[in-house]
């Protein structure tokens, strides 16, 4: 079983539920304030670890409460956390994020000492990696540094995922080196230039990504499941329905998900069914973090 070194942000989530998300210049009350931890990074590090995935987290902190708190916690989880670093001059990330009656949520992100996180930061003995090793990337750090960790980590022949979140496009160079990508389909849009909202506009997306040599593409579509195109492979794979209470984090817990299955050696099709169902477990619950199940859940 390979390992899974997630290289990323954390962040602190401060969450508030209502009827629904605020229009520009409008203020509607919502329910009772709560503060959990999140980041996309730590996100995808907390759920992989909770899925059994043998995990090390790479990721940079201010000095302050919500740096050490972060950190502390991701130790709980069993996680390796020898290669977190921290900011002297930057805070820790921050999330502000709204959840409507539907489970949709909208979020706004500080980053602070995330978008420091440079590839001097990052330790030699982190590329101490095999092929059987997953790197696993999202875009709330420099994009510089999510370059050098695929150029590295390909190289030495470990499996490089990114889930390209917040939106933004991609140089080819980088593409070209990914085993796997993971975009919703407003992330799909925004690397390809086509609206994905089906799956035939969906196919037509995860082709244009194809061809740029990622090897298994994999656009993410909420309830309907996921849009996989990999070598011989172009379909839907689709997700038993849930209720969904708050879809934050749902992203990251597929992302890992999917990291997990391919460092046990799953095939692709196994790996995004079992990426889905744990998605499916999270958006049934508040929270970040918070949210990402088990392994023995699914
Ligand atoms: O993907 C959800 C995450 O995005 C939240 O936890 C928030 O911190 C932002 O990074």
């Amino acid at each position: 079983m390979g390992r899974i070194i997630v290289i990323g942000s954390s962040n602190t989530d401060m969450v508030v539920k209502a009827k629904r998300i605020p229009s520009p210049g409008e203020t509607v009350l919502g329910g009772t304030f709560f503060m959990n931890p999140g980041g996309k990074g730590a996100n995808q590090a907390v759920a992989a670890a909770r899925l059994n995935g043998n995990v090390t987290f790479v990721t940079k902190v201010g000095y302050d409460l919500f740096g050490e708190r972060s950190k502390s916690l991701l130790e709980k989880e069993g996680i390796d956390t020898r290669f977190i670093i921290k900011d002297p001059e930057n805070p820790s990330g921050i999330a502000l994020i709204s959840v409507d009656e539907n489970g949709e949520n909208c979020i706004v992100v500080a980053p602070g000492a995330n978008m420091t996180l440079s590839a001097y930061d990052i330790d030699d003995e982190v590329f101490n990696t095999t092929k059987e090793d997953v790197f696993l990337m999202q875009l709330e750090i420099p994009l510089s540094t999510v370059e050098f960790v695929a150029e590295k980590a390909s190289a030495r022949g470990s499996k490089v995922i990114l889930n390209p979140a917040p939106a933004k496009q991609l140089p080819g160079y980088l593409l070209s080196s990914l085993f796997a990508i993971t975009p919703n389909e407003v992330e799909a849009e925004t690397l390809t230039g086509i609206p994905v909202d089906d799956p035939l506009t969906a196919g037509k997306a995860a082709d244009k990504l194809f061809s740029k040599g990622i090897k298994n593409v994999i656009i993410t579509m909420g309830a309907a499941g996921a849009f996989l195109r990999s070598e011989g492979i172009s379909q839907m794979v689709p997700v038993v329905p849930v209720k969904a209470v708050d879809t934050t984090a749902a992203g990251d817990v597929f992302t890992a998900g999917l990291a997990v299955a391919i460092s046990e050696g799953k095939d692709i099709l196994e790996a995004v069914n079992f990426a889905n169902r744990a998605a499916a477990i999270s958006v049934t619950r508040l929270g970040a973090q918070a949210s990402a199940p088990y392994r023995k859940e699914l």
